[in-house]
């Protein structure tokens, strides 16, 4: 695989970045994901516009424009051949002697790779995934997507240990998001996602999806949910740059859907992959 580290394409093997990087010692850095499908980027200037203001938001000065960043992208599909799978983008605040405080003069490190993954046709998606639930330990400013991901990776061992794809994190009783995913019921024609907020990363891939409301007939109810209400929904699905739109099929071992993916979901999937192609 060719990444990208500082200015450089580079086979993965000889890519370095410094021990003192403040993403790797603070988690002190942003990061996004973007897919690619039929070698064509996916929503890129979206992902490049939160991209901006997570940075904005932890006062990370990007010297790169969004044309620059958008051209890496495309040089790395090229050089890697990519056909379909993610591409991943880190900017930290760079390099420096361990002090907490942004130091002076220093260069944000910027770090990219794809991996080739099948999206469209993800086994998972005839079977829907399984969900569990535990609180969620994030901090309190989730809207900022940064490499700080100790919670969500605990939230995904824990699913993987239970033999489930995702984790739906819980807080006062309503569930904020999935640990890498937004999280979705539906009621009749209803869907139901969380306003956005502090609490919850703003998905790409749901704005694009209430972009489509009118074209596939539902409509919203932006609210929190309970954990109850989702056990009790008539479907369930999740959305990401990596699922796209994917059903849930269980939650904790609750059935949704009589386990099969529900219309709703197939439905949203299919308007999202056409507009993704
Ligand atoms: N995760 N919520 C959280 C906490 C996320 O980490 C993600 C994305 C989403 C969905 O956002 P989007 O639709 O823009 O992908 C919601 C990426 C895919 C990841 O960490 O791998």
């Amino acid at each position: 695989r060719i990444v990208y580290v500082n200015g450089s394409y580079l086979p993965e093997e000889d890519a370095t970045i410094s021990i003192f990087d403040r993403g790797f010692i603070f988690g002190d850095g942003i990061y996004e994901v973007s897919a690619v499908i039929g070698g064509k980027l996916v929503d890129c200037e979206a992902h490049l516009t939160r991209l901006e203001r997570s940075c904005g938001e932890i006062r990370l000065a990007l010297p790169w424009s969004k044309a620059e960043l958008v051209a890496i992208h495309e040089e790395l599909i090229k050089r890697n051949n990519l056909d379909e799978g993610g591409i991943y983008l880190q900017v930290s605040r760079g390099a420096s002697d361990r002090e907490f405080a942004f130091p002076k003069d220093v260069k944000p490190t910027l770090v990219m790779f794809t991996q080739a993954r099948n999206f469209v046709n993800a086994p998972t998606v005839k079977t829907g995934i399984k969900v569990v639930s535990m609180p969620d330990l994030r901090w309190a400013r989730r809207d900022i997507k940064s490499v700080n991901l100790l919670a969500p990776v605990l939230a995904k061992q824990f699913a993987a240990e239970n033999g489930a794809q995702e984790t739906w994190l819980t807080e006062d009783g309503v569930v904020t998001e999935g640990a890498s995913s937004t999280a979705w019921i539906v009621k009749g024609k209803t869907l139901i996602t969380r306003p956005l907020s502090n609490k919850v990363l703003p998905g790409i891939t749901r704005k694009a999806v209430l972009a489509f409301l009118d074209e596939s007939g539902f409509t919203l109810e932006e609210r929190a949910f309970t954990l109850d209400e989702a056990l009790e929904a008539e479907e369930a699905f999740i959305t990401s740059a990596t699922s796209l739109v994917m059903p849930v099929t269980t939650i904790d071992n609750h059935t949704i859907h009589n386990g099969a993916p529900g219309p709703a979901a197939l439905r949203l999937r299919e308007i999202y992959v056409d507009f993704a192609r």
